[in-house]
């Protein structure tokens, strides 16, 4: 199911605009960032919450899929917080993982999308609940494309998280079962976000300068 809006943290540009004197972040970024959008902190502290809501609706066993590459560092912590927790009758959720390399993005812009997931891998979906982990729906073209695939090999149920939906034009209306926090639409890196594969190495989400756009430009 969709969530709803009010559940997720609305940032805006104007309300979390954080100088980058507020916190460190790597000297080797600090001309290619405009501004912090989401401390890395405020990250851990919604993931906390984002994994209590997973555990409270699981009922058994999930096949818990990271969507490579830029959700890797969601997908650690999710993980690391859903290990931890007991469900309404307090039990531990038992996961397996799964990792899938999907490609959109040259510089800014989509390109279309690429999927390394084997027909062997996928069959192992079946009747299993899946719990997808993205970090940023954009367009939603890619996620749309992913789960029509996923649903040809009869999983028993697949629910998505995203840490990050952007609020844009482009969007397709796809919305997932569990949202961190919409952003405004500018391109955002670190946390695992890239650029052309920069700013993986970044703790804290940030717009993306200028300087960094050109500077890592391909
Ligand atoms: N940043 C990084 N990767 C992305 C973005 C973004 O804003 N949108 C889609 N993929
Ligand atoms: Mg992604």
């Amino acid at each position: 199911m969709p969530m709803d809006p009010s559940q997720w943290i609305d940032v805006t540009t104007e309300k979390n605009h954080y100088s980058l004197d507020h916190f460190v972040i790597p000297t080797h970024y600090e001309q290619d960032v405009s501004s912090i959008l989401i401390p890395h902190g405020v990250i851990m502290d919604r993931v906390n919450k984002l994994a209590r809501l997973i555990v409270d609706d699981a009922t058994g066993p999930l096949v818990v899929c990271c969507i490579l590459k830029g959700g890797h560092q969601y997908f650690a912590d999710l993980v690391n917080a859903v290990k931890k927790l007991t469900n309404k009758d307090g039990k531990t959720i038992p996961l397996s993982l799964e990792f899938i390399r999907v490609k959109s993005y040259k510089n800014d812009k989509s390109e279309g999308v690429t999927m390394s997931i084997t027909d062997e891998e996928c069959k192992e979906f079946e009747g299993k609940n899946l719990l997808i982990v993205e970090d940023i729906i954009d367009t939603g073209a890619t996620m749309v494309q992913l789960l029509k695939k996923l649903g040809t090999y009869s999983p028993k149920s697949v629910k998505v998280t995203s840490l990050l939906i952007k609020k844009t034009p482009r969007s397709n209306g796809y919305i997932p079962d569990y949202v961190g926090f919409s952003i405004p639409d500018e391109f955002v890196v670190g946390y695992a976000l890239d650029y052309n594969e920069y700013f993986r190495d970044l703790d804290h989400i940030c717009v993306i300068s200028e300087h960094g756009k050109q500077a890592y430009a391909v």
